[in-house]
């Protein structure tokens, strides 16, 4: 039995999806404080899943999740992720994702559950000094988010050495797509990420896309990112887990194509998989954004064998698919 944290939300749903299709049963824990009851239900349409709804930060919930099956491993979403409020709510952002994980990795150890795959982020690298980022890059993060995703990494150096619980930290660039059978998709709200506010644009009533900054020193005057599939990525903690279970030592990985698009790149494929002639209104630059970030993700190939499948007009076309189911579902309600 695998305990998935988060597994409402975009990224942990569709792991869900790619443990269940790899024969792991599965125990969701999310307090649906921002993911949505409307995607376990669609899980549990299509997947072996039990749900236990509850907090991190509440430890009768966790004594829930914890009896009953032994649960094997653990693979941790649940967090808040916007950057810009992180800044303006810190403790919102501390308490969740480093005192929630805390009291995840306490109970893991008083019920003997010794690994865990944990969802970190570039955001921990902060203002590249080179590109493409290694492993190796120093973690000098530049937003709340990603500092508290650095000091869950560092806990859980500290509780391997200690305790000898084994992690598995993913650093992910940027996520993009949605399931190919279009049963689960991204689904923020509010939406900050550049490919579905650009889909979202062309729906009735959608806002105009905000393109932010053209005056990087990039190709184009655009950011580059480095945009991964959320099926590949959701692959890769599939990997993650077997390496543990192979007993794997503690470890992290950058997880990217190595690939750079533009804003205006993403733009374009967008336009291109919708056969729209889609509005932009271009703005100044969005505070705290780097101007390039790509991943070096050779660890990741040479230690896992992962190598990512799908490209970014994949990516888009299978995120505009689940645009339009999004957009009739919340239409009903
Ligand atoms: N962008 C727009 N308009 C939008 C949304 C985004 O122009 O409506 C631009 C951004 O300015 C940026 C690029 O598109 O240049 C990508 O922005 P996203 O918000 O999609 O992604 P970020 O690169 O800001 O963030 C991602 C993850 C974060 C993580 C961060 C690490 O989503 O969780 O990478 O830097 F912290």
């Amino acid at each position: 039995m695998i305990v998935v944290t988060g597994g409402a939300g975009y990224i942990g749903s569709h792991c869900v999806l790619a443990l269940h299709n790899s024969g792991y049963k599965v125990k969701i824990f999310d307090n649906l404080s921002t993911g949505h009851a409307e995607t376990i239900d669609r899980l549990s349409k299509c997947a072996d899943v039990e749900f236990v709804k509850g907090d991190l930060n509440n430890p009768e919930d966790l004594d829930r999740l914890f009896s009953g099956e032994k649960v094997s491993a653990v693979i941790h979403f649940a967090a808040f992720s916007q950057v810009g409020e992180s800044m303006t709510e810190p403790a919102k952002y501390y308490r969740n994702n480093v005192c929630g994980t805390l009291n995840l990795l306490d109970k893991m150890l008083q019920y003997g559950v010794g690994r865990i795959v944990f969802s970190s982020t570039a955001a921990t690298y902060g203002e590249p000094e080179y590109t493409p980022i290694d492993e190796k890059h120093p973690q000098r993060p530049i937003n709340t988010y990603g500092r508290t995703k650095l000091m869950i990494e560092n806990i859980m150096d500290d509780y391997d050495h200690a305790y000898g619980l084994k992690s598995v930290r993913l650093r992910y660039f940027n996520v993009a797509g949605a399931d190919s059978d279009g049963r689960v998709g991204e689904w923020h709200d509010p939406e900050t990420h550049l490919v579905p506010n650009i889909l979202k644009s062309t729906f009735t009533g959608g806002k105009t896309f905000q393109m932010f900054g053209t005056d990087y020193e990039t190709r184009d005057g655009t950011c580059v990112r480095d945009y991964i599939n959320v099926e590949d990525l959701a692959r890769a903690h599939i990997l993650a887990l077997k390496y543990l279970e192979n007993g794997g030592k503690t470890e992290y990985f950058n997880l990217g194509t190595g690939e750079g698009s533009t804003v205006r790149e993403v733009f374009s494929a967008c336009e291109k998989i919708t056969g729209k002639s889609i509005a932009v209104d271009e703005k100044p630059r969005r505070a705290g954004d780097p101007s390039v970030l790509i991943a070096d993700a050779s660890k990741v190939r040479n230690t896992l064998g992962w190598i990512p499948q799908k490209d970014l007009e994949q990516s888009v076309s299978s995120a505009y698919s689940w645009e339009k189911t999004l957009q009739s579902m919340l239409q009903k309600k």
